[in-house]
């Protein structure tokens, strides 16, 4: 038996390994399962007790010996191969600088308006982008078959094959969210509500089937619409720099009473023009009184912009489609 140990002993010092190949066949005849150093164990049986101890404590050495030339062998082909490059290559040229990602302009912009509000004393708060009639339409004072419903394009969705039960709407506005709010939270309330809304229109350069919007909603005691516009101003200045040009016209919402809209000026190569950057108002009695506020104590201002629109008007971009085609190309262009 010894001398069978000594001669597997003898095998594996002598075994040239000097390639992959040599160290996958020294593996195969002494490592592995079939292998001679598992065999010598087998032959453990035959050893009269008396001599176990001698030869087990013999077989053991054998088999480390096997481990560690197969593991010195490993790493020593393994270093060979990082060093072997090729000569003319020049380590010392600098490497490419990785593109380690961007925020996205949409997300840029988005936390550029977040900033100011936050500054104003807004907070923020979000609602689903599935609603129901009653929060996206109803409860924000647009009468059933009321041609206002028309303003925006809605995609419906059926709830169930039972035709008396009311579709869902892919909300239209962040409007909605002002009814969740002011259901959950009593005055008083001073939050930005962002989130993705969607209407039923032609893909163009200028219109898109989804896109984002800010809502802004402040109610409490004596609110006025001074502060609203002061609100405004203040943000177009901050977002636009001081010197803005702005504009507020009358304009009409089912759920603000009156309704205005904002533009600022908008200097290009044709010489500028007024662009519209927002909706505004102060919030509809018959609102506050849908989500049983009482509008003898409680008066309040909303508005609502677009972060597409103020995206693609602080980068240059004109085509809404790039923002959402998700192009490297294009996002790289945006390093944050
Ligand atoms: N929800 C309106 C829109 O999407 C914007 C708006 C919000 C107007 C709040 C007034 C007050 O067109």
């Amino acid at each position: 038996m010894t001398e069978q140990i000594e001669s597997i002993k003898k095998e594996i010092s002598d075994f040239v390994i000097e390639s992959e190949e040599t160290l996958e066949s020294f593996r195969l005849e002494f490592i592995s399962r079939n292998g001679k150093v598992q065999k010598m164990f087998a032959g453990m049986g035959a050893v009269p007790k008396e001599q176990k101890a001698a030869v087990g404590k013999q077989m053991n050495e054998v088999k480390i010996l096997a481990k560690s030339r197969f593991d010195e062998a490993k790493l020593k082909l393994e270093s060979e191969q990082q060093t072997s490059f090729d000569a003319k290559d020049d380590i010392t040229i600098p490497a490419d600088p990785n593109y380690t990602g961007s925020f996205h302009p949409l997300t840029q912009a988005l936390d550029e308006i977040k900033s100011i509000f936050y500054r104003l004393g807004f907070n923020i708060s979000d609602g689903p982008e599935l609603e129901d009639d009653f929060h996206n339409f109803t409860a924000l004072n647009f009468p059933a078959d009321h041609p206002a419903r028309d303003m925006q394009d809605t995609f419906f969705i059926r709830k169930s094959d039972d035709r008396d039960e009311q579709d869902l709407v892919l909300r239209t506005h962040t409007s909605p969210v002002q009814i969740r709010l002011m259901k959950e939270q009593s005055p008083p309330v001073r939050s930005i509500m962002p989130g993705r809304v969607y209407r039923n229109e032609a893909v163009t350069a200028k219109s898109y089937f989804q896109f984002n919007q800010v809502e802004g909603l402040y109610v409490d005691e004596n609110v006025t619409m001074g502060e609203l516009i002061e609100t405004l101003v203040t943000f177009s200045r901050l977002m636009y720099g001081s010197d803005v040009r702005y504009r507020v016209r009358p304009s009409f919402f089912p759920f603000t009473e009156p309704s205005i809209e904002m533009d600022v000026w908008w200097n290009n190569e044709k010489g500028g023009q007024w662009l519209e950057i927002l909706g505004a108002g102060m919030v509809d009695p018959n609102v506050l009184e849908a989500v049983g506020l009482d509008p003898e104590r409680y008066s309040g201002y909303a508005f609502g912009m677009g972060v597409d629109r103020i995206a693609m008007l602080r980068y240059g971009i004109d085509d809404i489609r790039l923002l959402y085609d998700n192009d490297i190309r294009f996002l790289s262009q945006f390093p944050s």
